[in-house]
């Protein structure tokens, strides 16, 4: 069993020019279903976990939920990428878990408020890179700032990426991946009205940046998964995502690397709501957690061939941490 380094995964994928999605858990069921998805269309997969995922899941059950769907799943390039990390020591406990990947996000202070300085945002990165490049692993950082309505994930005002500002990031930094602001916001109301991305920055971006990009607040928010929730009791009125076209166009123009939470949380509840709804006789939770595994990977099934990460499984060998170790040592 081995994790594959999230850098290598990601820079397969820009070589090809397809996306890999990035897919946010908290319970087995979730990673199963991704796998199963993975396996069905020969997909190499990120699966992540948020700070508020690890403390839901008391740390050491996700890592060792992670470690099974690697050992599961030998033939699969997959990372195990941190979510979100808001300083070096949260970054430091999950280099100890066993991540194959970090992401440091600047505009989060360990208070849980929101900084919105150039120079901290600089600094911090910095120091997660020097530290997590020594153990191998993968630093994904962010410039601008997402709207978003989780509670201290990308809260506040957004604030597009400025292109230059992106590239002294990158210099300054030294970090494998840059995630940008372009108009996409966590959750399942990212638009108010037309589902408009800012590309003229992406494209500018692309052009001073030679790093994979990556895209927050990627879900898509299906009608049909809106409808069925509501219909089985829900109150999820005018949600909505970035459309998938938008998503391709996002992965021709640079974006590799692909955020998706909300889509998986929708197909979670729909699938559950339909069981109580229609089967108010069943008490087993797994006759609503079967379901809703099943309707998780079918949906992640989908974004993988839609990404165009399908058939990619088997392009490349995982590289270990100690090869790239050496590789950041050069
Ligand atoms: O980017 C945020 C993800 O959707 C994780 O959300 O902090 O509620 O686990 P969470
Ligand atoms: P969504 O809320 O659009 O799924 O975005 C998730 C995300 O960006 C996780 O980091
Ligand atoms: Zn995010």
């Amino acid at each position: 069993m081995s994790l594959t380094p999230m850098k290598q995964i990601l820079d397969e994928a820009r070589k090809k020019g397809y996306g890999v999605g990035a897919y946010n858990v908290n319970n087995m069921e979730q990673i199963q279903a991704i796998m199963a998805a993975a396996q069905k269309t020969k997909s190499p997969v990120i699966i992540q976990a948020s700070r508020g995922a690890l403390k839901y899941s008391n740390f050491t059950y996700l890592k060792h939920l992670m470690i099974a769907a690697a050992e599961e799943n030998p033939n699969i390039p997959l990372a195990m990428h941190l979510d979100h990390g808001n300083s070096l020591e949260t970054v430091k406990k999950a280099i100890d878990l066993g991540f194959t990947s970090v992401m440091i996000d600047g505009s989060l202070m360990e208070d849980g408020k929101t900084a919105s300085d150039y120079d901290y945002n600089a600094r911090v990165t910095r120091s997660v890179v020097e530290y997590s490049h020594k153990y191998g692993v993968t630093v994904e950082g962010e410039i601008g700032r997402l709207g978003g309505i989780e509670d201290g994930v990308g809260s506040g005002s957004i604030h597009l990426t400025d292109p230059d500002q992106a590239k002294k990031f990158v210099d300054e930094t030294g970090l494998d991946a840059l995630a940008i602001a372009i108009g996409t916001s966590h959750g399942a109301y990212k638009f108010k009205g037309a589902a408009n991305l800012a590309i003229d920055v992406l494209k500018k971006v692309r052009a001073l940046v030679d790093i994979p990009i990556v895209l927050h607040g990627a879900s898509s928010v299906p009608i049909e998964l809106i409808d069925k929730v509501n219909k089985y009791g829900g109150a999820l009125p005018g949600a909505t995502g970035v459309p998938m076209a938008s998503l391709q166009e996002a992965i021709k123009l640079g974006v590799t690397k692909i955020n998706v939470d909300t889509d998986g949380r929708l197909a979670v509840t729909a699938a559950i709501r339909e069981v109580f709804a229609t089967k108010p006789e069943k008490f087993d939770p797994r006759d609503y957690l079967g379901p809703a595994r099943e309707a998780l990977s079918e949906i992640i099934a989908g974004k993988m061939k839609d990404f165009g990460t399908a058939g990619h499984s088997d392009d490349y060998k995982s590289m270990s941490l100690e090869d790239m170790k050496k590789l950041y040592g050069k």
